[in-house]
């Protein structure tokens, strides 16, 4: 069979990866960059308006620094732990993103294999190229969620909540931070999943959350499915006995009203950057959501993590899971489920190898103690 450029490169990736400490972080995003075609590229990559907020979410790990230990402490790390109840093998977890086929042919089910072979959680998105009961087949112990686009038509949105029960999904994530997609210059200039549809596996049924707001008389209206409220969050909830993560906040009084309506978990997050540009970085808002949840729910974080220490710093400063978005397209567009499964034992070495030399041997250990280098002065 002839081989395509893109297999080469992918082959000759895969290669140098089983020659210890020759390749890295900027290898696997460069090589995803050589196999995937631009418009792929633009939408992964892209954010919203100028990606003020990508270089925040960067810019605002960069800005803290962690202080080894260096006497004493455990000769062993273990970074197990439970999301939810359930245990899993690392602290990190895969977060959804949509359209997975178009990164690699294998698409949500090679991801589903990587994560499910280390007890990985992964996060599925509504916009998953394969239907969500094709993922649950590929690695039927993984731990999994089901990420919920809420639907123009909450009969819509209440089946496909139904359906993930019956696959054995153990949450539901809402996502909150989407009522119209973000201005994305780059991936607009594509016309990737904008004028090039691309075909969504749960079915003819399920939308993409809409594009703009449309003219309504001299106003600018959202078209449905609208804002999420602690009603439709109570909604989504009485759809299963699954319990609901909030996905896509940054304010602590979204926090209080997400708990309030019976939300399990509350993800911190600025969607990586790809709605509204000029956000604040999610960390710099991390340890003020911690405040307000008060310990009700879970807290986790998405945004820029990239590392070991970046996870290492996200725990210390009150989270209980830190989500990976683009490295994990990355390693998906590399290698497949190999390349992920490359990318997640490159995070756990590099996450204990942190640990170990903050002196802790847990990850409830760590605590906001460990971190110097704060917000920026204005607070925000
Ligand atoms: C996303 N994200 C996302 N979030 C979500 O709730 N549903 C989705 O379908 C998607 N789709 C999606 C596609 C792509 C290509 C990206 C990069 C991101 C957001 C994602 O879950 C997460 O919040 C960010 O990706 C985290 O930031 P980093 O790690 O990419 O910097
Ligand atoms: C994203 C979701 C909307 O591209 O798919 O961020």
């Amino acid at each position: 069979m002839a081989s395509s450029p893109e297999d080469r490169s992918r082959r000759r990736f895969m290669d140098a990866t089983t020659e210890a400490g020759s390749w890295n972080l900027t290898s696997l995003e460069r090589t995803a960059e050589r196999v995937v075609g631009p418009d792929v590229w633009a939408y992964i990559q892209g954010g919203a308006g100028e990606e003020r907020t990508i270089a925040n979410n960067r810019a605002a790990f960069r800005r803290r620094t962690l202080l080894p230990r260096a006497l004493g402490g455990p000769e062993t790390v273990d970074l197990t732990t439970q999301l939810l109840g359930r245990r899993v093998s690392a602290p990190f977890f895969v977060a959804p993103m949509a359209y997975q086929r178009e990164v690699h042919p294998d698409g949500e089910g090679a991801v589903a294999r990587a994560t499910g072979a280390r007890e990985v959680l992964a996060v599925y998105s509504t916009l998953t190229s394969c239907s969500l009961e094709e993922i649950s087949a590929s690695a039927p112990e993984g731990p999994r969620w089901f990420q919920l686009y809420p639907q123009a038509n909450p009969d819509v949105s209440r089946e496909l909540v139904r359906r993930a029960e019956r696959a054995g999904y153990s949450a539901v994530v809402v996502t909150v931070d989407v009522p119209v997609l973000g201005s994305r210059d780059r991936q607009a200039e594509t016309g990737f999943a904008y004028e090039r549809p691309v075909s969504i596996g749960n079915g003819p049924g399920v939308e993409h959350p809409p594009r703009r707001l449309v003219p309504n008389g001299a106003r600018l209206r959202l078209p449905a499915p609208g804002r999420v409220t602690g009603e439709s969050l109570d909604e989504i909830r009485r759809a299963s006995r699954l319990p609901v993560i909030v996905k896509g906040l940054l304010d602590p009084d979204d926090a209080r009203v997400a708990v309030d309506h019976g939300a399990a978990g509350v993800v911190v997050s600025n969607h990586g950057g790809r709605q509204l540009d000029g956000a604040p970085a999610s960390l710099d808002q991390l340890a003020r959501v911690v405040g307000a949840v008060g310990g009700r729910a879970e807290v986790y974080l998405d945004g820029g993590v990239r590392r070991g220490s970046d996870i290492a710093i996200a725990l210390a400063l009150g989270a209980t899971g830190v989500g990976i978005g683009r490295p994990i397209l990355w390693a998906l567009a590399a290698g497949g489920e190999a390349g992920v499964g490359r990318y997640l034992d490159l995070l756990r070495d590099e996450t204990a190898n942190v640990l170990s030399q903050l002196g802790r041997g847990g990850v409830r250990e760590l605590g906001a103690a460990l971190v110097g280098g704060g917000p920026p002065s204005d607070g925000r």
